[in-house]
């Protein structure tokens, strides 16, 4: 079984202390740095323009867990490597040949991950999961922090477990958004490895125990 990990995501940071907030997330217990890339296409928002990911990217000491919210991701596969990504993830729905772009991404040194919206069933990566090391399942629509989680993520984890299970695949589970103290342990519980908080941590009164509490509740 995979350790179970806490992956802070800065969209929900306060943007004018970035520095101060990703100071916190390296001095706490959080495993992954979960940065959210927006383009205003894919998703109707926009997160963080370049040359602030670039800032953000040289501060993290965590591992760099990128998703990516944009159309042709294939665009950006060397820009994220060359700042020194390690995990890329791009979403099933924004990808012609979803196939090739893994490869693209592995070939770059970084570990590839496809994100599924919540209408999109796992049983599309019935011929890729053994080629895809992190599969991000959107607990929310993607676009905004602070959402309500989606129920049916449960059921969506349970089978997505049973895939990997079945095709002998080591791929972790990820879960994004809506995260908190009350679906974190029923989520690790049917399956998942990795989970995001965002407006959980960072609009709590101390987010660095936030995180410690989140921690020990998915040990
Ligand atoms: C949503 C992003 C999430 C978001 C999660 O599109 O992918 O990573 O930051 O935020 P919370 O935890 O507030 O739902
Ligand atoms: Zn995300």
């Amino acid at each position: 079984m995979h350790k179970k990990l806490v992956a802070p995501s800065l969209l929900a940071a306060d943007f004018a202390n970035l520095q101060r907030d990703i100071e916190m997330v390296n001095q706490s217990e959080a495993d992954w740095f979960h940065l959210d890339v927006m383009d205003g296409v894919f998703v109707p928002n926009i997160s963080f323009g370049m040359p602030v990911i670039k800032a953000m990217a040289q501060h993290t000491q965590k591992t760099l867990d990128v998703h990516l919210m944009i159309v042709d991701p294939d665009r950006y596969i060397k820009t994220f490597a060359d700042l020194g990504s390690d995990n890329l993830t791009v979403h099933y729905e924004a990808c012609n040949h979803l196939h090739r772009t893994l490869q693209s991404i592995k070939a770059e040194g970084m570990k590839a991950g496809v994100a599924l919206n919540p209408h999109t069933s796992i049983k599309l990566l019935e011929d890729t999961i053994q080629d895809i090391d992190l599969v991000c399942l959107m607990s929310v629509n993607p676009g905004f922090g602070g959402q309500s989680f989606i129920e049916n993520t449960y059921q969506k984890v349970a089978d997505l477990k049973n895939l990997i299970e079945q095709k002998n695949s080591d791929t972790l589970i990820e879960i994004d958004g809506g995260v908190n103290a009350t679906n974190a342990k029923k989520l690790v519980e049917v399956g998942a490895d990795v989970l995001v908080a965002g407006s959980f941590v960072f609009k709590s009164d101390d987010p660095t125990s936030t995180i410690k509490a989140l921690k020990e509740q998915i040990a």
